[in-house]
């Protein structure tokens, strides 16, 4: 259900601005706040000692010069990696970012974070939940909060470390499932974020009338996504935000 504290955010940055700057940077949330972006969708794992990272694969090949997987890595290792020079030379030297060092630039700005668990293959959720939660509750008010994933395990621990006033969770799903409603009550879920090609209208009205946040990802044609506003959906999750102006009517008016 939705949190009065938290109104649903209508730009998300995905993964930071991620059309013009290396995805899940540092570089990529200046850039979104730089551009007037409010909220950032980032995705945090942990390396192989147990550090929360802003990265979203399992190996560190596509978005770095290092390769092999996250999992693999310790904090000096990573320290190491330049993950920048592969989107482009300008971002060279561009570092992975911890989440430590990614909230105090988020607090800096007074950006909203959407903070997505990835759990790529082999991970374990619990120890993911319970080495960012502290520091993430630590950090952000409930107010520029939404934690999310596609995994019950993590979104299920996550519920249990604070209460929903503390702590909106999103429901990721890439196709929305016939039992979203008793998924999203079992972890009281703030909204629901789904892949926005794979949305129907009468499902989004449902979520919206159940009390719940709509976001779609990741969508980068505004005029393709147009029809969504109308079906009641609240935000949009995009590399480059900046493309969506405000719909011309507001189905949520204030
Ligand atoms: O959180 C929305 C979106 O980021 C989920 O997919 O693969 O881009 O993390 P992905
Ligand atoms: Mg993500």
């Amino acid at each position: 259900m939705r949190q009065q504290s938290l109104v649903p955010p209508r730009l998300i940055a995905h993964r930071g601005l991620s059309a013009r700057a290396p995805e899940n940077t540092l570089a990529a949330v200046q850039a979104a706040h730089e551009a007037g972006c409010r909220w950032v969708e980032l995705d945090v794992q942990l390396l192989g000692d147990g550090t929360p990272v802003i990265w979203h694969d399992r190996d560190v090949a596509r978005c770095s010069d290092g390769r092999g997987r996250l999992a693999d890595l310790d904090i000096r290792q990573a320290g190491r990696l330049d993950a920048g020079s592969w989107f482009d030379v300008t971002f060279a030297g561009e570092p992975m970012a911890t989440l430590d060092r990614m909230l105090a630039l988020i607090d800096e700005r007074e950006l909203g974070l959407n903070l997505e668990l990835k759990i790529n293959r082999g991970r374990d959720p619990l120890a993911l939940v319970e080495r960012t939660l502290p520091t993430l509750l630590e950090a952000l008010p409930a107010e520029r909060l939404i934690v999310s994933s596609f995994d019950v395990t993590a979104l299920a621990h996550a519920r249990r470390q604070a209460p929903a006033e503390r702590l909106p969770l999103g429901a990721l799903f890439e196709r929305v499932p016939r039992d979203w409603a008793a998924r999203c009550d079992a972890i009281d879920a703030y909204s629901v974020h789904v892949d926005w090609r794979r949305l129907r209208a009468s499902r989004a009205r449902d979520i919206v009338q159940a009390g719940h946040a709509l976001l779609c990802y990741t969508a980068n044609d505004p005029t393709a996504f147009a029809p969504r506003w109308e079906w009641g959906v609240h935000g949009v999750i995009s590399d480059d935000p900046t493309r969506f102006a405000a719909p011309r009517t507001d189905p949520h008016p204030s």
